[in-house]
Order: structure tokens, then sequence, then C-alpha cells
């Protein structure tokens, strides 16, 4: 599936203002991420709790709430980080993405354009966990 130029700055754009709302008084990083699933779009930032343990990440967020709205598809993520390189997203939330979204185009930005990288999510995890018959 391509997806168009816009629609991918749209993306890019709903993941880099979903980073202004992060929860993360502890960590001090935030993380915006912006799901697209057909022509829709579901944003999520990371929380983060006093019990550390509990915080959840922006992509992990962001899919949650596309399926929590009755998607089942995800055909890309992006992912912003206010930082200079960008992020690639953790593997619990790599695991997550293949759920729903096992060809999903993962776009990974940051403050410096240039910095962009994307990826396919099989590239990231070619082995993600299936249950086994
Ligand atoms: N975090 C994310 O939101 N996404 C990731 O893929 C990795 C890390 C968050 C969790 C925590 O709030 C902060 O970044 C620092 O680890």
């Amino acid at each position: 599936m391509s997806i168009s130029s816009a629609t991918l700055d749209k993306l890019k754009r709903c993941a880099r203002e979903a980073a202004a709302h992060a929860y993360a008084p502890y960590s001090r990083y935030a993380v915006g991420a912006a799901v697209l699933c057909g022509d829709a779009i579901y944003g999520g930032s990371n929380v983060e709790n006093a019990s550390y343990g509990l915080s959840m990440c922006a992509e992990r967020n962001a899919v949650f709430r596309a399926i929590a709205s009755g998607e089942r598809a995800v055909d890309a993520i992006a992912l912003y980080t206010p930082t200079h390189g960008a992020a690639t997203p953790c593997g619990a939330c790599l695991q997550v993405i293949a759920e729903f979204g096992p060809d999903a185009v993962i776009v990974c930005c940051a403050a410096d354009s240039g910095a962009e990288r994307r990826y396919a999510l099989k590239e990231l995890l070619p082995a993600a966990f299936r249950l086994q018959k």
C-alpha cells in the first residue's frame, strides 16, 4: 500500500502535536505518536506514573486509542521526539504494532527534519511473536 506524502505529512504533524501532551515528569522525555488506519489518524503521547513501571509509551497509547475506536488495521505509525536524532519504537511497542499492522510503515521523526528515518515494521521486528498451533 502506498501512502501519499500529504497523508504522511499529516501523520507526522499529528505525532509532533501529540508530543506536546506527553506526561513525562520523571524521564523528561516527551514522545508523540500518530497511527494511520485508512483515512483516520489517532494520536497518543507517553504517559508516565510515579510507579515507573506503569508508564505507557506514546505508540501503544496511539494504537490502543485506534483499536478502542473500532479500527483493526494499522497502515502506518509516526513517532516524534523533540531530539536531534530520531528514535525507533521500543520492542514492546513493535510487538503491539505487529498485532494490527504487520506490514505497517514506521516513520521516525525528530526536531531535526534531516534525522527522519522510515522502516517497515518487519525490518525492526522480523520475528514478531505469534501464537503457534
Ligand atoms: N517511550 C515511548 O513513549 N516510546 C518508546 O518507544 C520508548 C520510550 C517513553 C517511555 C518513557 O515515558 C520515556 O519515553 C522514556 O523512556
